[in-house]
């Protein structure tokens, strides 16, 4: 089975997804560790409780950032993974770090890149009065929140929105897309070549997923 390690900084709510569908047995999928830089994420806690080794790396007792990706790097490759799954990762990774997990690194934000990349993407979405919002689960490039896109939810703004209400419609989107993604690539049907997204999924499971309430 398939080797994957999920990177999380928070409440860990994508990751929670992935192992709820490992536990259904829809996720053919070995969660080796799970590492946070925050010792205080939540989901190192949910993690733990469900048997699963966790990590907790420090960055801001490294020098800069190279230093603390070159620890991290060597903690991930300790155990072996097919694929690293940024899931909530609040950080900026460098160049190096990118490029050696070329093709089996993947991230999910939450907008419809490449709209929105960074921080407060739903408050911005409702600043710039989108009618249609939503998540993108990709493979990472060295530029931030960039790289060829492997599945996408749409969800409407509607009248009335705050960040609250538009955050919990595309979260309830992630935790489908996200599993789905790591799926497709657990099964061999989803890898990177030359830069460009390759995907061998059936037409059952379009990488396009329209929330019901834009219908
Ligand atoms: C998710 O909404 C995820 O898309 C976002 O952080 C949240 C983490 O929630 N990621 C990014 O913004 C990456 N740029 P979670 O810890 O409950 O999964």
């Amino acid at each position: 089975m398939k080797r994957i390690v999920i990177l999380i900084s928070g409440r860990g709510s994508n990751m929670e997804a992935l192992i709820a569908a490992r536990d259904a047995g829809t996720l053919p999928v070995n969660i080796v560790a799970v590492i946070s830089n925050r010792v205080d994420a939540k989901g190192l806690e949910t993690a733990a409780k469900s048997g699963i080794t966790t990590h907790f790396i420090n960055h801001t007792a490294f020098a800069g950032r190279e230093a603390f990706d070159a620890r991290l790097a060597q903690c991930i490759d300790e155990f072996q993974p097919d694929l690293v799954v940024l899931a909530g990762f609040m950080r900026i990774l460098s160049d190096g770090f990118v490029r050696h997990y070329e093709g089996r690194l993947i991230n999910i934000h939450p907008s419809l890149l490449p709209s929105f990349p960074g921080l407060h993407t739903h408050q911005r979405a409702l600043e710039e009065g989108v009618r249609i919002h939503g998540c993108t689960v990709h493979f990472v490039t060295p530029t931030l929140d960039h790289g060829p896109v492997i599945i996408q939810a749409a969800v409407p703004v509607l009248d009335g929105d705050d960040e609250a209400s538009l955050s919990a419609r595309v979260l309830r989107q992630e935790h489908i897309v996200y599993p789905q993604a790591v799926r497709w690539f657990v099964e061999g049907k989803l890898r990177l070549e030359n830069g460009c997204v390759r995907l061998a999924a059936d037409q059952a499971e379009p990488p396009v997923l329209i929330a019901p309430e834009i219908r």
